[in-house]
């Protein structure tokens, strides 16, 4: 259920590496088989190599094999729940359904769900 993964979002955001923007960014992606990832954001001095903590998360689990995702929950330290960047709606078009559900948390713990296609509509995919 998503409420696990928002927690576990949360969580991961402990990890944050960000002494730039102190914008602490945690996500849980949940595989088709039912694994779970966890990923943070990643800064570095030269601010344009910084990974999201979606893409982390996603990254994560795509190079230990998995290719299939059920849902992913954001937790941002933010007034209303974090809206993801263009370069994470892009990368989760590439992954999930265009149905996958993702729960965006924040700090207060107010949740929005959108899905996928809600969040990049009219994708570019290899698929469509
Ligand atoms: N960031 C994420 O990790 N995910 C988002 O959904 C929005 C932005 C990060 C990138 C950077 O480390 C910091 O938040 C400020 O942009």
């Amino acid at each position: 259920m998503a409420t696990d993964l928002i927690s576990l979002a949360q969580k991961a955001s402990q990890n944050a590496y960000v002494p730039y923007s102190h914008f602490p960014i945690g996500a849980a992606v949940k595989t088709k088989s039912g694994d779970i990832y966890l990923g943070c954001n990643i800064e570095n001095a030269s601010f344009g190599l910084t990974n999201c903590g979606e893409r982390t998360a996603i990254f994560k689990a795509i190079s230990e094999g998995h290719r299939d995702f059920e849902e992913i929950a954001v937790y941002g330290e933010t007034e209303d729940p974090i809206s993801p960047c263009g370069a994470c709606r892009q990368v989760m078009a590439e992954f999930f359904e265009p149905t996958a559900r993702v729960t965006l948390v924040a700090k207060d713990g107010k949740t929005v769900v959108m899905t996928v296609d809600e969040l990049l509509p009219y994708s570019f995919t290899e698929l469509r």
